[in-house]
């Protein structure tokens, strides 16, 4: 399987340099790479492999596009990637512009391509996807504590975390967001792509009723917790299904992206492939 790698900073160059050390194993081969910074590449990188426009992806015999870059890649580009290959979106808070999501849906059908969304510190997709195929998924909150210093946010939310950032001792947890995921992924882009991987997999209740919780908690220096709470069906006599799940994964001081993540990611990569036309977490 020929694959192209758009975006080359920590998970593209993770990525690259698997895929050139191990990817014959796993019937993957390099077709091209590219960064919004030429200079970027060192000289590991073939210099055949180096696209330098995204729009030559027409006409290149390429299986999977490998997006690793900046959501914005995906309005930009998302629906002419589907013209010719499958596409696997490694910044979902894209899917959160409705257009985007219309768009990208709609080229994945048109040129019978899939899409792929990589699961992430999303834990349990396949179980809520099949709830939400069956319509049986009432509720679905994905709560993210980090580390102040770990988060990379926009607007009113960047005043309040830099706030906490300068108190000198560090104070309680603090709650930064609690409310719809759709608003929340233009806020911190960077961090909450779990909880747009949430909100694709729970598609009976989407962006706008998934909701999502970012903690900045200055005690967590070195740990990224994600919590999932998720609501069923009410028996006839009161009772709910339920089930909460709770992921500790081990990170560097400061660091956006937790080590498990970059496996994790590697992994989903692994399984993008021959799941047909349409949407797939993987
Ligand atoms: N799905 C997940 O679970 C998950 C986990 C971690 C990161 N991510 C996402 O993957 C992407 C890459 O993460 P990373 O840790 O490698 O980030 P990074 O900052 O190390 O690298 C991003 C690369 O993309 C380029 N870039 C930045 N903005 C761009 C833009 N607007 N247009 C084109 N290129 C741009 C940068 O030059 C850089 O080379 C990010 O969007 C991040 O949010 C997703």
């Amino acid at each position: 399987m020929r694959v192209g790698i758009v975006g080359y900073g920590n998970l593209g160059k993770f990525l690259v340099d698997l895929i050139l050390r191990n990817g014959s194993k796993h019937e993957l081969e390099l077709d091209f790479i590219w960064n919004r910074t030429y200079t970027k590449f060192d000289e590991s990188i073939p210099k055949e492999l180096i696209l330098t426009d995204l729009k030559n992806v027409v006409g290149r015999s390429v299986d999977l596009i490998v997006e690793v870059a900046h959501p914005g890649i995906s309005k930009e580009y998302g629906s002419l990637f589907l013209t010719v290959a499958d596409y696997f979106v490694g910044s979902p808070t894209a899917f959160a512009d409705p257009q985007v999501n219309m768009s990208l849906r709609e080229a994945a059908l048109r040129h019978q391509h899939a899409v792929y969304i990589p699961s992430g510190a999303f834990w349990g997709a396949q179980d809520i996807q099949k709830m939400a195929n069956m319509e049986s998924l009432h509720g679905l909150t994905v709560t993210m504590k980090k580390h102040p210093s770990s988060f990379r946010l926009e607007g009113k939310l960047k005043v309040v975390n830099d706030k906490l950032m300068q108190d000198s001792p560090a104070t309680a947890a603090v709650t930064l967001y609690d409310g719809p995921v759709k608003e929340l992924c233009s806020l911190a882009p960077n961090n909450v792509n779990t909880m747009a991987a949430a909100s694709i997999a729970a598609h009976n209740l989407g962006f706008d009723k998934v909701i999502g919780r970012l903690v900045a908690d200055p005690s967590l220096k070195k740990w990224h917790v994600v919590e999932v709470d998720v609501t069923g069906n009410t028996t006839a006599d009161g009772n709910t299904f339920s089930v909460k799940s709770v992921r500790k994964n081990p990170a560097a001081p400061g660091a956006v992206t937790g080590s498990a993540t970059f496996h994790s990611f590697w992994n989903s990569l692994l399984l993008a492939r021959r799941q047909g036309p349409g949407i797939h977490l993987c």
